[in-house]
């Protein structure tokens, strides 16, 4: 098998990339690349590149290449997977790999051609792509070639879908080009409303990852966090509790689970009792938010649950969807 290069499902989000072989995840970085903007030249890419951010001299810039799941800056997207590839397979040049890319639900077939090509041009063989919501009920393990109803929600840090899968197909889904990163800047404006203090996205993450909370919780948490003082420039430190973060949250938490609520106007009436059956299952990193299933279930109606994996899913679905290729090539996206 070498000799013809390996078999790979990659997960490429706005936030995150996975690469998955074999069954196992072989690769999980940050999708951020540092760039020497004055020689044009990736200095760092993954999480290295992420640990440079605010950290560095004026000619280098810390760069996410992919914006609300699609690709924001080709050159950049491909030498980056290029990298990743590289590190998985060694000189791909000799073992070029088959690729099943993931691209969100609903994007144009420019935004998906993007995909493909920055994939080819990253030094693969052969590249095919698939919904990250198909891939990620795929990864769940979900019955999605039955004729029964499967409903996947798919909470990223760029995009938020919503699909019903039957018969190995997408029959209803819908879009919301938000996610996560929208979560962090909504914790970061009420932060400076209600303290006049500046905070940087990464610490608005931290602090939704680590007190934060889409319900209010029991047992209260705080974290301090450092910013800068709107008025007087100089730093300063706070101390935010669940309940703030629960607060900060709701405005954006709504927005974000619009695309369910639009799928389940939609729903085929004759999928719509094995919903409610079973429930809806979340995954993407943001369904680590604590309370993010009784949110949803408590906003819905629809009992909605956690996945297993919820990180790794989409990526494990998408190399096991190179496997079903005689199954599912009539739903994959063309390019
Ligand atoms: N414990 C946690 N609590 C809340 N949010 C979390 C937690 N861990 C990760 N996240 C959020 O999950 C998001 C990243 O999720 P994921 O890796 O699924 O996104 P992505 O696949 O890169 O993006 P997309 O699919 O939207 O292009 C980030 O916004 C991150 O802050
Ligand atoms: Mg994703």
């Amino acid at each position: 098998m070498a000799l013809f290069g390996k078999n790979l499902g990659i997960d490429l989000g706005t936030v995150n990339t996975l690469i998955c072989e074999g069954g196992e995840i072989v690769l999980h970085e940050p999708t951020v690349v540092a760039v020497d903007i004055e020689e044009l030249k990736i200095v760092e890419v993954g999480q290295a590149a992420r640990d440079m951010d605010g950290r560095v001299p004026e000619a280098i810039e810390v760069m996410r290449p992919l914006r609300d799941g699609v690709i924001a800056d080709f050159e950049i997207t491909h030498r980056m997977l290029g990298y990743f590839l590289e590190r998985v397979c060694g000189p791909t040049r000799l073992f070029k790999p088959r690729l099943m890319m993931t691209i969100p639900y609903g994007v144009t077939s420019v935004e998906s051609r993007a995909v493909h090509e920055a994939a080819l041009q990253a030094g693969s063989r052969e590249v095919f792509l698939i919904q990250e919501p198909l891939a990620a009920a795929i990864g769940v393990g979900l019955p999605v070639s039955t004729p029964s109803g499967n409903l996947v929600v798919n909470l990223g840090g760029g995009v938020t879908q919503a699909a019903v899968l039957s018969l190995g197909g997408i029959v209803a889904a819908d879009t919301v080009r938000m996610g996560g990163i929208r979560l962090d800047e909504a914790i970061a404006s009420y932060v400076r409303k209600k303290y006049g203090l500046i905070i940087g996205p990464r610490t608005a993450e931290e602090a939704k990852v680590r007190v934060g909370s889409a319900i209010p919780q029991d047992e209260e948490q705080s974290m301090e966090i450092q910013g800068q003082d709107q008025v007087t420039g100089l730093p300063r430190m706070i101390t935010l509790t669940t309940s703030e973060v629960v607060e900060a949250l709701q405005e954006a938490l709504h927005l974000q689970t619009a695309a369910i609520r639009n799928v389940l106007e939609r729903i085929p009436p004759e999928l719509a009792s094995d919903i409610m059956d079973r429930g809806m299952v979340i995954c993407g990193g943001g369904a680590l938010l604590r309370g993010i299933d009784k949110w949803i279930t408590r906003e819905t109606g629809v009992a909605s649950y956690v996945a297993e994996d919820p990180v790794n899913c989409t990526a494990i679905g998408a190399l096991r969807g190179l496997g079903m290729l005689d199954k599912l090539r009539r739903v994959l996206p063309s390019v």
